[in-house]
């Protein structure tokens, strides 16, 4: 039986019903319906709409729904036409006269409009805690490697040596703001639409304050067209979903190489890793390698929506319906890959040697020989060409800078003395940076330090 039955005369037609059900995707909102149905009930009857009896009724029976969808004794019925017209017919079962009453002053427009506000606040609240146990064990990671040694790159050539807990450093920044845009994003849609009716409010005489607050909102939103076309916040979650795939993404990229034979900087526990049906000898990082793909289907949902809500005049129009099943999608596909993600990385073996050998070849002391000329009052865009010149020296000979006799440095500049061995040393091109947020231990713990209070808070 359809909500709107009255004014229609033909049978139903099931392609049609099964093309407009959105009960196979929405029905995971029955908790946030049921908790809006309450808020909405409870308001009626302070405001006199709805006596104190129906109320009581209605709010007892919808408990009950929920108990039972909870315990699997009462099974959605996949013929609904969506998960609020299913848990009305419930009621209505239920409690009889008192269940037909819950839709006073409400539309399904205002009604979706809220429910998938209130399950998107769940699921950033769940996403901010993954987020959360993430950063807690890159931390983690920081404060034990703090010394381990490994060449920074760019271009993916060796260019100065930093250490992992200065990479690892990188990403707690990358999804700190991952999280700080999960909170704006909270805080801008944390207005309440219900109230707004079908697009022109209600003449009933709705406390929506009263409404906002029992939902935990800050305040009802204030235009009642933009309330029940408004899905700029999935748009904004989406956003940043895709934001978070990408820090992921990248993360990714660098595991699979780092943990490729030509590197050897790392060993991923077996435990997050597949063999070959055929090479005996392979393990493959594919957890590493999903979520790198996954990236493409949040950026897709993302695209979907916005393509979705360009032409749609105000207010409601069915296309709405499209924002739910890849927005849950992205979610579910997040969640999943900043947790196995984060064990993953929580189980990594790092080859400290390997890291280290590979930090001390490339020439990735160069610029600290430049600058330790400049310390000897030479001019550093004389010192860049004398190195430069040096390196030239070492490819051809097969020798790193650290190799050189004094006699070969001071061949090409008089102004090398003993002590150059020293200044171009793996442990003082790390130690020496010291700058805040460059890679030196010293530096580095004060950041992490900010990084605790960060997690605390
Ligand atoms: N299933 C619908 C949706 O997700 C609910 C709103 C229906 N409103 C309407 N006027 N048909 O958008």
């Amino acid at each position: 039986m359809k909500l709107w039955g009255g004014r229609f005369t033909k049978e139903e037609n099931h392609a049609v019903n099964d093309f407009n059900s959105s009960i196979p995707f929405d029905q995971r909102m029955y908790r946030q319906d049921i908790r809006g149905s309450i808020a909405h009930i409870t308001m009626l009857s302070a405001q006199g709409i709805l006596s104190e009896d129906d109320r009581d009724q209605i709010i007892s029976g919808l408990e009950g729904i929920l108990a039972d969808l909870e315990s699997g004794a009462l099974a959605i019925d996949p013929e609904s036409e969506d998960i609020h017209s299913f848990v009305e017919a419930v009621l209505t079962a239920r409690v009889g006269e008192a269940g037909k009453r819950l839709h006073t002053g409400r539309s399904r427009n205002d009604q979706v409009a809220l429910d998938m506000k209130l399950y998107i606040r769940d699921e950033i609240d769940e996403l901010d805690a993954l987020l959360h146990h993430l950063l807690s064990t890159i931390l983690g990671t920081m404060e034990e490697h703090l010394h381990t040694y490994m060449p920074g790159f760019t271009h993916l050539q060796k260019a100065q040596p930093i250490t992992v807990a200065h990479h690892f450093g990188a990403y707690f920044e990358m999804f700190s703001r991952d999280r700080s845009r999960l909170f704006d994003i909270r805080r801008r849609l944390n207005l309440c639409p219900l109230g707004s009716g079908a697009l022109a409010g209600t003449t009933y005489p709705l406390d929506r304050a009263l409404t906002a607050s029992l939902l935990g909102f800050d305040g009802p939103t204030l235009n009642s067209l933009d309330s029940v076309a408004d899905r700029d916040y999935l748009i904004e979650l989406l956003s940043a979903l895709s934001t978070m795939m990408m820090h992921l993404s990248r993360f990714s990229e660098e595991i699979i190489i780092w943990n490729s034979n030509e590197y050897g900087f790392i060993e991923l526990d077996d435990a997050y890793s597949t063999g070959s049906s055929i090479m005996p000898q392979k393990k493959n990082p594919d957890i590493a390698e999903l979520v790198r793909g996954k990236t493409g289907r949040v950026y897709g949902a993302l695209m979907s929506l916005l393509t979705t809500m360009k032409g749609l005049p105000l207010a409601y129009n069915k296309d709405m319906q499209e924002d739910k099943e890849m927005t849950y999608d992205a979610i579910d596909t997040v969640k999943a890959c900043i947790s196995l993600f984060d064990g993953m990385l929580s189980t990594i073996t790092f080859r400290k040697e390997v890291m280290e050998r590979s930090a001390m070849n490339g020439f990735t002391n160069a610029t600290d020989a430049a600058d330790y000329l400049v310390g000897k009052g030479v001019p550093f865009r004389d010192a860049h060409r004398i190195v430069g010149e040096l390196v030239l020296y070492g490819l051809a000979n097969d020798k790193a800078l650290l190799d050189f006799s004094l006699d070969e440095y001071r061949a090409i500049s008089p102004v090398f003395d003993e002590d150059i061995y020293e200044a171009i040393s793996l442990k003082t091109c790390v130690e020496k940076r010291m700058t805040i947020g460059a890679p030196g231990p010293d530096a580095m713990s004060e950041v992490i330090k900010t990084y605790h209070t960060m997690l605390a808070d």
